[in-house]
């Protein structure tokens, strides 16, 4: 039999000790060992070395001097999109906001017209380079969601690309449909939920190419109720819910989010302590996109109220184009430096977190016996330099299920 080897780390990693640990469980002068994808032991570098001889392994990974960390798990992406927005980046910094520039018709439905435009093969290719430099820096497993199409066409196709590319790309993608994410230019938000519920649902619960259904829970976008009838008749269709919650405005999302369950509820900027603490008590996933919140006026979401019920967030980048910024050591760094998290939290938001969000339980984001072989080898001793030096240069080796893709 073969494995993988990665010897001699100053630390390795392995996950915390339960679910509220606001610290990182760690070994010190350690190996991991990967067998058929599977991490299967971990331990000091000598003894594992012992039982599992360098000369019989199949890949070696030298990481002295260097820390391995579990592949980072992003669990909010819209990584496939066609195009850029540079120029509502200069809009918005001459003072124009998010909002007009989408009530405009511009923002998502500028993206919109994009995708509709792009052939299948064109979206493909835009979503494995996007997936590729998610993957240099760290990034393992990926949710991506649709919602550049707002229509069954067009929103079945993103769902079939990213399905298509999940099969060759390192990245494991999860598939999110979000028909929901902004109203077309074409339509009232009443008259296209209606559609979104009667068309797009049967057709892509039919075609089994969605996890999730996500739904832009906003004023002017989807009212509450709006958005509970298409999260709950998604759920009809064997989709779980995820919300856009309390971006903007406070309306209602993380009380939805509890009310069915959701896996998670993003965004957060507006919600109170009391919406914390429905989160919580239901055991939805709270993810804070700090890139995000960075890149529209640095008003971070509040620690706080989850410190103090022991839960920490899932960090997650939001990677669009307008959050250009696919990397989650530097969503682990903002998460640090705008948001007032722990390095330690930081990287649970990362990984074990981001796990959690998409209600994975097969040990990814940790390094155990039995998680998936997903290790990201970082040059700098300990994981407390991932969020310390944020220029993205720290990602030296990243294997997927115990192969080295970078
Ligand atoms: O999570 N807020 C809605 N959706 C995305 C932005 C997508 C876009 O602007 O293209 C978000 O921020
Ligand atoms: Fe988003």
């Amino acid at each position: 039999m073969t494995y993988t080897v990665v010897h001699d780390a100053v630390e390795v990693v392995t996950g915390p000790a339960d679910e509220n640990d606001e610290t990182l469980q760690t070994e010190t002068d350690a190996a991991v060992i990967v067998e058929d994808g599977t991490v299967s032991a971990v331990g000091p570098s000598a003894e594992i070395t012992t039982e599992y001889p360098l000369t019989d392994a199949d890949t070696i990974v030298d990481a002295s001097g260097q820390c391995v960390l579990p592949g980072f798990v992003d669990s909010h992406t819209h990584a496939l999109f066609v195009g850029d927005r540079s120029e509502e980046f200069e809009a918005k910094l001459a003072g124009r906001s998010y909002q007009e520039i989408l009530a405009d018709g511009g923002g998502i439905l500028r993206t919109v017209r994009n995708v509709r435009e792009a052939t299948d093969d064109e979206l493909a290719a835009q979503l494995r380079k996007h997936l590729d430099v998610m993957l240099v820096n760290g990034t393992t497993t990926a949710e991506v969601k649709s919602g550049y199409g707002l229509d069954t066409d067009t929103e079945l196709r993103m769902l079939a690309v990213i399905d298509r590319v999940n099969e060759t790309h390192p990245v494991d993608l999860v598939p999110t449909f979000m028909g929901a994410h902004a109203v077309p230019d074409d339509g009232t938000s009443e008259a296209y939920t209606n559609s979104i519920i009667t068309e797009q649902l049967p057709a892509v619960a039919d075609q089994g190419l969605a996890e999730f259904c996500d739904v832009f829970c906003e004023a002017d976008v989807f009212s509450v109720e709006q958005s509970r009838r298409i999260l709950t008749v998604g759920q009809e269709h064997g989709l779980t819910p995820k919300i856009h919650a309390d971006e903007f405005v406070r309306l209602g999302g993380s009380q939805l989010a509890a009310e069915v369950s959701a896996a998670s509820a993003d965004h957060l900027l507006q919600s109170t302590s009391e919406d914390a603490a429905s989160l919580v008590n239901s055991g939805v996933t709270p993810t804070f996109l700090p890139g995000t919140a960075f890149g529209l006026d640095g008003n971070y979401p509040a620690i706080a109220p989850y410190q103090e019920r022991g839960t920490i967030p899932a960090i997650a980048t939001d990677f669009n184009p307008n959050c250009y910024a696919p990397t989650l050591g530097f969503a682990a760094t903002l998460a640090c430096v705008g948001v007032g998290m722990t390095p330690a939290q930081a990287v649970r938001g990362i990984t074990d977190r981001g796990a959690a969000a998409l209600n994975r339980t097969d040990g990814r984001g940790t390094v155990r016996a039995g998680a998936p072989g997903d290790l990201v080898v970082l040059d700098a001793p300990t994981y407390r330099h991932l969020p310390y030096k944020y220029d993205g240069t720290l990602v030296d080796t990243v294997l997927k299920n115990g192969s080295i893709v970078h």
